[in-house]
C-alpha cells in the first residue's frame, strides 16, 4: 500500500475482508449464441436416447441449427449477452464463443458478429456439421471455403472443426482447417470425443492451438499430445451431462502434456455456464489437484486465446480481472460443488458482477 501513489480522489476502494483472491476465470470453449433450447432431447436423453443417435435421426445439432436460422440477429446478439452474464456471475471475465449453428452464410457470420458484440472472442465452427441442403461434407466444404471463408476470417480469430462420426472425417478436417491457416486463423478441433480418428495427430501436424474434448483418448494420444505443444481442452462437464467417460486430465498431466478446462457451454452436450463446477469435477472426478485445476482455466485457457501475456494472473502488466471469492482459502471455488462461491467480479478494473445478499 505503501508503495502506491497518493488517492487523488478517483480510487474505488473494495472491503475484501474475509474474502480471497484468483484471477478472473477464462472460458476458452464456448457455443453460446444460439436460438431455442434442446430441452426436449434432454428429456428423451433422460429415457435413455443416445446424443449421437439423436443427432444422426436430423435432431442434436441440426435441431439447433434450424432454431438459430429462424432467429434474427439481434435475438442473437440478446441471447448471447444474457449468457455472457450467466458466465459472468460464475467468475468467467474472458469468453470464447463459437458460431456453428448457422451453417450457411448469412447465420455463421450473424453469430460471429453476436459474440463479439458480446464481448467474446469469436471462433468460426462452419465445419460443426453438415446441414441437410447439402449431401455430401466436401460439397458443404466448397461452399464454406468459397462462400464464407473470407469473411468469416475477418471476423473471427480462430477456426474450428468437429472431426468425428456423422460430421467431419480427417481428411476433411485437413482440407478446412488448412484453408482457414491460410486465411490467417488460428486453429482448434474438437476431437476424440466419441472416436479417436486422428484429431491429435492432425492438429500436432497443423500447429493448432488445442484440441479439444478428448474422452475417447486412448494411451498412444496421450503420449503424443504430452510431446508435443498443442493444448489438450478438457470439458468435463460435457462428460458429466451426457453421462460419458472423463477425459484422462491425470494422464495427460503425469505426461507433461499442457491442458486447459472449459465449460463447452452449448444446449446440448453441456448446458453449463460455470467454470467453479468444472473445476469441481476437475478435482473430484479427474484427480486434478486444486492448483492444476485453477491454472488450467486462468493462465492455460489464456494460452489458448494466444492471451497469456495479458489475461489469466494476478500480476503487474496484466488486466484486472479478478475474482473474490466467499471464502479465506481460495480452493472452495473448485471444493463448494455448485456452491456459491463467487462474491464479486472485477473485469478490466471494473466491478461488473456483485453476489446480493
Ligand atoms: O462441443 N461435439 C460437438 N459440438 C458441441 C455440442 C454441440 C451440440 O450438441 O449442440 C460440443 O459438445
Ligand atoms: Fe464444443
Amino acid at each position: 500500500m505503501a508503495d502506491l501513489p497518493p488517492d487523488t480522489g478517483g480510487l474505488r476502494e473494495i472491503d475484501g475482508r474475509g474474502l480471497s483472491a484468483i484471477p478472473g476465470l477464462i472460458d476458452c470453449h464456448t457455443h453460446p449464441c444460439f436460438g431455442g433450447d434442446r430441452v426436449n432431447e434432454f428429456s428423451l436423453r433422460a429415457a435413455g436416447a443416445s446424443y449421437e443417435r439423436l443427432h444422426a435421426a436430423g435432431g442434436g445439432i441440426l435441431s439447433t441449427v434450424r432454431a438459430t436460422r429462424a432467429a434474427g440477429e439481434e435475438e442473437l446478439i440478446q441471447t448471447t449477452m444474457r449468457h455472457r452474464a450467466w458466465m459472468r456471475a460464475h467468475g468467467t471475465t474472458t469468453f470464447e464463443g463459437k458460431s456453428g449453428y448457422g451453417l450457411d452464410r448469412d447465420t455463421e457470420l450473424a453469430q460471429l458478429r453476436a459474440v463479439r458484440s458480446a464481448g467474446g472472442i469469436p471462433t468460426w465452427l462452419g465445419a460443426h456439421t453438415v446441414p441437410p441442403e447439402f449431401t455430401d461434407a466436401d460439397a458443404y466444404l466448397d461452399f464454406l471455403l468459397a462462400d464464407v471463408l473470407e469473411e468469416a476470417a475477418g471476423l473471427a480469430e480462430a477456426a474450428d472443426v468437429f472431426l468425428e462420426r456423422g460430421s467431419f472425417d480427417a481428411r476433411q478436417a485437413r482440407r478446412y482447417l488448412e484453408a482457414c491457416r491460410d486465411a490467417g486463423l488460428a486453429l482448434r478441433l474438437h476431437g476424440d470425443q466419441f472416436t479417436e480418428s486422428g484429431a491429435i495427430s492432425l492438429a500436432i501436424d497443423l500447429g493448432a492451438r488445442s484440441v479439444d474434448h478428448l474422452e475417447a483418448t486412448g494411451s498412444a494420444g496421450v503420449a503424443q499430445l504430452a510431446a508435443s505443444d498443442v493444448t489438450g481442452v478438457l470439458l468435463p462437464a460435457s462428460s458429466l451431462f451426457l453421462a460419458r467417460p472423463m477425459p484422462p486430465a491425470r494422464e495427460l498431466a503425469d505426461a507433461g502434456a499442457l491442458i486447459a478446462l472449459a465449460t463447452d457451454f452449448n444446449p446440448g452436450s453441456a448446458f453449463c455456464d460455470s467454470l467453479p463446477l468444472v473445476l469441481s469435477l476437475a478435482c473430484t472426478q479427474m484427480k486434478l489437484a486444486p492448483e492444476e485445476a485453477l491454472v488450467a482455466a486462468t493462465a492455460n485457457a489464456a494460452h489458448v486465446l494466444g492471451r497469456a501475456d495479458r489475461i489469466g494472473r494476478l500480476q503487474p502488466g496484466f488486466a484486472a480481472d479478478i475474482v473474490l471469492l466467499d471464502a479465506l482459502d481460495w480452493r472452495h471455488v473448485a471444493y463448494h460443488l455448485a456452491g456459491d462461491v463467487v462474491h464479486t467480479v472485477i473485469e478490466g478494473g471494473a466491478v461488473v458482477f456483485r453476489r446480493t445478499a
